[in-house]
């Protein structure tokens, strides 16, 4: 019998839509909610509040986490999953819903399995690298904000006929990096998922240039170079002015999309039904942006293969 949960979360737009969805699910149900304050530390911790309907008015178009987060070392170890588990027992929680990436659901998976915890996940993360999962919660604002960026650095680079290197993030996923490359009109992009070819690069360009084409906007994904890198060996072979941007943290905060409120409304509503359902060890996903879909976390964790092949031709078709 589910009367009590406790709700972790990690930073990105469409969590605080994702916790609300939770608090309210869970109240329709007569289920009390503790948030947990800063992540697994706070659990660790015992650092709890007590979420009522009305304390998560208002927070649908907030970025980041209410609840603040934390990327804990000490969970890491075991003296500090045993800390968790006193604070889950002390405080009478009979299940959690996890609201993070990789790391938050590689946690929430130890809880389940090696502690017999009821956990449910929810997949938060702009870099969208959740296996199985389709969309994360975060993703779609952050391709938004770097896509704003990115106009910007438009109206630059088409004025003063400069080449720009621009650095996404998306840790060891190109996802960020396609998407806005692709929507945002770029002739190249660098991705972790493929192998690129430098001198083919400034072959192109200093082609281009011959012809009349002026400016230039590369995607550099974080996880496969650095635009410094890249920026430097572009000016190099082909003699022309590059300047860099590094897009960095402004990916991960920001209002959420609609489509990051709708997810999170609809993931956070699965996620406590599901726990109340008797499930546990699994994340809930939206299946082609109609059915929810509930996914074993040790599936969820495994590393995430994308082919981004199709999408990068088009691009070079287009650019
Ligand atoms: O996983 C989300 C992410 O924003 C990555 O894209 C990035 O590499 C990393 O987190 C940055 O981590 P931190 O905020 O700890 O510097």
């Amino acid at each position: 019998m589910i009367r009590r949960i406790g709700v972790i979360t990690r930073d990105c737009a469409g969590v605080n839509a994702a916790l609300r969805s939770v608090v309210r699910t869970a109240a329709s149900h007569g289920v009390e909610v503790y948030g947990v304050i800063k992540g697994y530390d706070g659990l660790i911790d015992g650092v709890l509040r007590l979420l009522d309907r009305r304390s998560v008015s208002g927070i649908i178009n907030l970025g980041g986490t209410i609840l603040k987060s934390a990327r804990s070392e000490r969970f890491l170890r075991e003296e500090g999953q045993k800390k968790a588990l006193k604070t889950i027992e002390e405080n009478k929680l009979d299940g959690l819903v996890v609201i993070g990436g990789n790391g938050s659901l590689t946690g929430a998976h130890v809880l389940a399995s090696q502690y017999g915890i009821k956990v449910i996940g929810v997949p938060a993360t702009i870099d969208n690298d959740v296996n199985g999962v389709d969309r994360c919660l975060g993703a779609d604002t952050a391709v938004n904000v770097a896509l704003d960026a990115l106009d910007k650095i438009r109206d630059t680079a088409t004025s003063l006929e400069r080449i720009f290197v621009v650095e996404v993030m998306g840790r060891d996923c190109g996802y960020l990096a396609m998407k806005v490359a692709l929507a945002g009109g770029c002739e190249e992009v660098i991705l972790p998922e493929q192998d690129f070819d430098m001198t083919e690069i400034c072959r192109e360009i200093r082609t281009g240039n011959a012809q009349g084409k002026v400016s230039w906007i590369i995607i550099v994904a974080e996880g496969k170079a650095r635009a410094q890198d890249v920026a430097t060996a572009i000016s190099l072979l082909t003699g022309l002015e590059t300047r860099i941007a590094v897009l960095g943290h402004i990916q991960r905060g920001g209002r959420p999309t609609a489509i990051d409120r709708l997810l999170g409304a609809k993931l956070g509503n699965a996620a406590v039904e599901a726990l109340l359902a008797g499930e546990t060890d699994k994340c809930v996903s939206l299946k082609c942006d109609e059915s929810i879909e509930l996914i074993p976390l040790s599936v969820a964790i495994q590393p995430k293969k994308l082919v981004f092949e199709p999408e990068y031709r088009l691009l070079k078709v287009l650019s």
